[in-house]
């Protein structure tokens, strides 16, 4: 069954333990961690503290998203403050050797090996790291910002990665993230992927155990 990943970027963090736990109790699978550091994206999120205080809270799998510049400078950090997998993004190193050293780093500390890639990169371009990865989180919206419209054309990207993988008998986990709502939700599970984050669509919804079921589609029919 497909896996739902609940971004707490839309949760409300006056009450975080309270929305991790709402969420938790809807049936999430994986919490979603966006971090931004106004840099590598033009936006600001939340960093290590916040990572520290959720983590004693909730049993799910933390599955921590940088969008930060020089990633491989906060590996252990993240590790340190209880993240399950951790995922940085293609596009902060032209140097393949600095990526590659960044995913064996990760997994030597115990973690899932990320990479994700923005909509403008092409599925090849992850097509050297598949071997040292966990986990490919492909962006459907600008990474940034919560809340905006999917670019369904990015939806492609998985099968392109699914192929190769299998080809190469490798099997990581392939995530999408952004602009997951019940109008998308069917386009993105056909994409293939096995998880989906959505931030607004669990947080905004008055009943998210509900909303999960609609968009893993079992609410259908
Ligand atoms: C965007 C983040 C996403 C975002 C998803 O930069 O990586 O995880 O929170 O939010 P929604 O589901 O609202 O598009
Ligand atoms: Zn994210």
């Amino acid at each position: 069954m497909i896996r739902i990943a609940p971004s707490i970027l839309s949760a409300d963090f006056a009450s975080l333990g309270n929305e991790i736990h709402r969420v938790e109790q809807a049936g999430a699978d994986v919490l979603h961690v966006d971090i931004m550091d106004g840099v590598f994206v033009p936006n600001l999120s939340i960093g290590l503290p916040v990572v520290k205080c959720a983590r004693p809270v909730s049993a799910l799998p933390f599955d921590v998203h940088l969008m930060i510049v020089e990633p491989w400078k906060y590996l252990e950090a993240f590790a340190g403050a209880g993240a399950d997998w951790l995922t940085f993004h293609l596009e902060t190193s032209p140097d393949p050797d600095v990526i590659r050293a960044a995913l064996r780093k990760i997994r030597s500390l115990g973690m899932k090996a990320g990479l994700s890639v923005k909509p403008a990169t092409p599925p090849e371009a992850l097509f050297p790291f598949l071997g040292e990865l966990d986990l490919v989180l492909v962006m459907t919206v600008e990474p940034g910002f919560g809340n905006q419209k999917m670019i369904p054309e990015c939806l492609q990207k998985v099968g392109a990665i699914r192929k190769e993988a299998e080809r190469r008998g490798l099997a990581p986990l392939l995530s999408i993230d952004g602009g997951v709502n019940p109008s998308t939700a069917q386009a993105a599970r056909a994409s293939g992927c096995d998880v989906m984050v959505a931030g607004s669509a669990v947080f905004g919804a008055e009943d998210p155990a509900q909303m999960i079921r609609l968009l893993r589609g079992e609410d259908e029919g």
